[in-house]
């Protein structure tokens, strides 16, 4: 679940040439180095509480945080570009009142 929706992320950031997509892709590929080492460690130990916790604090900080950024970057009316640096369309995203 999580690598299609880092793989979304990441493909948005790319399109809208979000520049700050390689830090946040960096960010994704620890939380996945994290995840994986707390679960190997899991044969061994219970890690529930640990896990639990390492979920917790990402999810908020990532999510709450880094996600947003690059939300506001597409939705401040970012080009969606191709892949030879072309712009397809401009962002155009109503804000609620
Ligand atoms: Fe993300």
């Amino acid at each position: 679940m999580a690598l299609i929706h880092f793989a979304v992320e990441e493909a948005l950031m790319r399109l809208f040439d979000y520049p700050e997509s390689d830090k946040h892709n960096a960010i994704h590929e620890h939380f996945l180095t994290r995840l994986e080492d707390i679960l190997n460690r899991s044969i061994h130990k219970s890690a529930d509480s640990e896990m639990l916790m390492f979920l917790q604090e990402w999810l908020t900080n990532h999510i709450l945080g880094s996600d947003r950024d690059y939300a506001r970057h597409i939705l401040s009316g970012a080009a969606l570009v191709r892949a030879d640096n072309s712009t397809l369309v401009t962002a155009s995203v109503e804000q609620p009142r």
